[in-house]
């Protein structure tokens, strides 16, 4: 029942799931021997091919699809292995979780991990990647007071990566400040150094002090606000997702440049994240006609940044470290009076691609 009928370019094949059609040249490039065992990396090498892979025949036999094909080689498939594709599609991949989207009442629902029971517990740092998938923002407690702390602390999902300060960066007043971020100002709501090809993913803000009157840190999700802003407003949630805008980071000794949507979709047209930074947009240079459209989006979208309903607005302490998916969490924080105390945060990224290979790793360990 499980018979192969061969056709012009694949065969088709009775699967439990029903009638299935796999294409010559991708049974041949996924022949199980195609693979080094020890690399696990395809070693077969289709352009070495004199002719298209053609199959000459096949059958079903113990679960099992043998192909001779017309150059001399034969290929064995677990039927289950084909039933998978069939049916799925794709590789499954744990990483691929659907975003819980939150608002402005979720701090107190952050998840919250000590840095000891993390370096302890393998499990939990499965659970705090997760929740890094789920939700894209947690709090990390009881932080190590040293610059070794935050290193540590990366180092558990992945490796540092730099940005366009270096591997690691210090949010306090410095005497010439090339960015607002190292000023007492208030921060407006932002997505960190848009400028960058591939802005950073994973942001680390590890609080050393925080003795000042005001700095209140501002967080929210530009999923759910993207999501519910496409609802009331589509074609403003059209042209940010779809139009390109540039932003740049200029001073003395860099100038870094790019291009990027506000809105970013995933392959599945759902928000992604956002990149977002008036201080950091360059002169939009999109033709003016067009500007008639695109500011008036951009300026209603920048004030859905601003609702308390979807606004989480509290104090970062010392000994806490902020971390979260800088590509689609957009944070701010408030003024502060300098003169008033101290107030210190030394930041750092990891790769978003980082984060999902870890938690990959992380959940299949987990099965034991
Ligand atoms: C930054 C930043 C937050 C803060 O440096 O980009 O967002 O609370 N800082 O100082
Ligand atoms: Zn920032």
């Amino acid at each position: 029942m499980f018979e192969a009928t061969l056709l012009e370019k694949g065969l088709k094949l009775n699967l439990p799931s029903g009638q299935a059609y796999f294409n010559y040249f991708w049974l041949r490039d996924n022949c199980p021997s195609s693979f080094d065992p020890q690399t696990r990396e395809r070693v077969f090498d289709l352009f070495a091919l004199e002719q298209d892979p053609k199959a000459k025949a096949a059958i079903v036999e113990n679960r099992r699809l043998v192909i001779d094909w017309e150059e001399d080689h034969r290929s064995y498939f677990d039927l289950s292995w084909l039933e998978q594709w069939a049916t799925v599609g794709s590789r499954s991949d744990p990483a691929a979780v659907k975003r819980n989207l939150w608002y402005g009442n979720h701090f107190q629902q952050v998840k919250r991990f000590k840095q000891a029971d993390l370096e302890l517990d393998q499990n939990l740092v499965c659970d705090w990647a997760r929740a890094l998938l789920d939700e894209g923002i947690t709090i990390v407690t009881e932080m190590r007071n040293s610059d070794q702390s935050l290193t540590d602390l990366a180092h558990l999902l992945g490796e540092v990566r730099s940005s366009v300060s270096g591997n690691y960066f210090d949010v306090r007043v410095h005497i010439d400040p090339v960015n607002l971020s190292f000023t007492a100002s208030a921060l407006e709501m932002h997505t960190d150094t848009p400028a960058e090809e591939l802005p950073p993913g994973i942001q680390f803000l590890h609080c050393r002090a925080n003795s000042v009157d005001g700095g209140n840190s501002l967080f929210l999700d530009g999923a759910a606000v993207a999501e519910d802003f496409r609802k009331a407003h589509p074609s403003d949630f059209d042209i940010l997702s779809t139009t390109k805008v540039p932003f740049y980071y200029e001073h003395d000794d860099f100038d870094w440049r790019s291009r990027q949507r506000v809105i970013e979709l995933d392959d599945q047209g759902n928000v992604s994240g956002l990149t977002f930074s008036q201080h950091m947009a360059d002169v939009f240079d999109l033709p003016q006609e067009e500007l008639d459209l695109y500011y008036p989006a951009f300026r209603r979208f920048g004030r859905w940044l601003l609702d308390p309903k979807y606004l989480m607005t509290f104090r970062l302490n010392a000994g806490e470290c902020i971390v979260f998916d800088n590509r689609r969490i957009v944070h701010g924080r408030e003024g502060y009076t300098a003169s008033s105390g101290e107030r210190y945060l030394r930041g750092c990224y990891v790769d978003r691609g980082e984060l999902r290979s870890t938690y990959r790793i992380l959940s299949k360990k987990r099965l034991y």
